[in-house]
């Protein structure tokens, strides 16, 4: 009945010619809501016994693959396109603009990093490699104005995702009135599984195609880790080809151990022989604690995602691109529940000929979400080659694991307090754990080792003196160092 009254209210919104022209793609939300309302009716939670991790053996590792040959090198760079995930802001670490622009390294940005990496290889190898930004209705704008500074150095190009109707939680209706509604906090972009649909309404795939491209290396452009690798275009280029009679490879996921800070990531499983994806939100409560150990389920997805493009054209135009609905409950800022419903791009595996999972080293994950990231990006813990914008780990620090960093949300969680209260960034090579917690300033010159726990207690205000060492120290209430 819902559905019904809300086709209504959706037939009533806007002209049909209207609708491309502002990113609304109700046909597709519709399916989407459709999926939704089918599920409700059952569980969004999958059936565990059907639930298979992938064995080691079927992902191969990424040190196992062969050296490309350099005689190779141009011709399989000439057929990659590399896309950067760019609809997200960057609200979680309290900033209004486009994730994609604040200023993470050396005065650059994560879009600057992206490109000076990509403009590198075209540099090294003579390729051509274009750089595609999946915008969404917050971030198009905004990345739009400041795209001439990048068109000079490499090929860019930007197209925008689809722009859905956030639903009321309790009505199921959608909150705006009107097509035109400009209330942003009526909409939503429909996560990063937009991705395929919104990529071949652009143009962009037929257009790559004629140029003779094949493959897209698809990542967030919060991963600064997720550079173009030759060994994996290579094998993937070689699995695309195979001859011996098993399916070529469409879609390669990049995996990668984890570690007991990995909870949330999805990972590689089979479901009743299928090979998909696994979101902590689809496993049932009891096998949550399962679900999350490192023991069973040994790697998860960065989303690092190389796809064939003529395989992503096919799914399209023949409409066998399925993807779980991810329901998404938010409360708005006037207390209003409404519910956004998404899809997650590497849930699209199962429909993929060929797809593999490879396990990468943990240095091709190098997300910043937090200002917690951001603490261990900016140390010393890291290096940045500003000649080939790649940041590796400091081969200095003495063992490969990264710190575990936990920044209280309420005193460093927003960017522009968490670089207030440093007066430079403390050196962390020989840090494990540091925990902060509460109105703290670090001076100048602050080194930080093993096991650091600092906690200042409600109204209280802890300095670290300039040029202090702490080693395996835990300061709280009011102890000074
Ligand atoms: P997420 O917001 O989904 O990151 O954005 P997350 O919370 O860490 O979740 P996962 O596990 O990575 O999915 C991941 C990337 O996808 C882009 C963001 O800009 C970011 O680069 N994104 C997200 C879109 O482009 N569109 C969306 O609708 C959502």
């Amino acid at each position: 009945k819902r559905l019904t009254q809300y086709c209504q209210r959706l037939e009533e919104l806007a002209p049909l010619g209207e609708r491309p022209s502002l990113n609304v793609n109700f046909k597709h939300f519709l399916k989407l809501f459709t999926q939704y309302l089918e599920n409700r009716s059952q569980s969004l939670t999958r059936d565990w016994v059907q639930i298979k991790p992938i064995p080691s053996d079927e992902l191969p590792l990424y040190t196992s693959l062969s050296i490309v040959q350099s005689e190779s090198f141009i011709p399989l760079l000439d057929k990659l396109v590399v896309v950067k995930l760019n609809g997200g802001l960057g609200t979680s670490m309290g900033c209004e603009g486009p994730k994609s622009l604040i200023t993470v390294r050396n005065d650059m940005t994560f879009l600057d990093i992206v490109v000076k990496q990509i403009q590198y290889i075209n540099s090294t190898y003579g390729s051509n490699i274009p750089l595609v930004l999946m915008n969404s209705f917050n971030t198009d704008q905004e990345t739009k104005r400041i795209e001439e500074r990048y068109k000079s150095r490499i090929l860019f190009y930007t197209f925008c995702q689809s722009k859905y109707p956030r639903l009321e939680k309790e009505t199921l209706l959608p909150l705006v009135s009107d097509i035109t509604d400009h209330d942003i906090s009526s909409w939503y972009p429909p996560g990063h599984g937009d991705f395929y649909q919104s990529y071949i309404n652009s143009g962009l795939c037929d257009e790559f195609l004629k140029m003779g491209k094949e493959y897209l290396f698809i990542s967030n452009i919060d991963n600064l880790g997720a550079t173009v690798d030759l060994k994996i275009l290579n094998y993937m280029h070689n699995q695309s080809n195979t001859s011996l009679g098993s399916k070529p490879c469409e879609f390669l996921m990049e995996v990668t151990d984890k570690t007991r800070s990995d909870v949330k990531g999805g990972t590689l499983v089979y479901d009743n022989g299928v090979k998909t994806l696994l979101e902590i939100a689809q496993v049932p409560k009891q096998y949550v604690d399962e679900f999350v150990s490192v023991h069973k389920f040994k790697i998860f997805n960065t989303n690092n995602l190389w796809v064939r493009m003529s395989a992503i054209k096919r799914l399209i135009s023949n409409g066998s691109l399925h993807m779980e609905p991810i329901v998404n409950m938010k409360t708005l800022e006037n207390g209003l529940k409404v519910i956004q419903l998404e899809n997650a791009i590497g849930a699209a595996i199962k429909c993929f000929d060929g797809a593999v999972g490879l396990n990468v080293p943990r240095s091709r994950f190098l997300p910043v979400k937090t200002t917690s990231d951001l603490l261990s990006l900016l140390s010393d813990l890291y290096c940045l080659e500003s000649s080939t914008g790649v940041i590796y780990m400091n081969p200095l620090r003495s063992f490969p694991s990264v710190p575990l960093v936990k920044l209280g949300y309420n005193h460093f969680g927003r960017l522009k307090e968490f670089l207030e209260r440093f007066e430079d960034i403390p050196q962390m090579l020989e840090l494990d754990h540091l925990t902060v917690s509460g109105d703290i300033r670090f001076g100048k010159n602050v080194t930080l080792k093993g096991t650091v726990i600092i906690i200042a207690n409600p109204g209280e205000r802890i300095d670290i003196p300039m040029g202090s060492t702490l080693e395996n120290k835990v300061i709280s209430g009011n102890l000074r160092v």
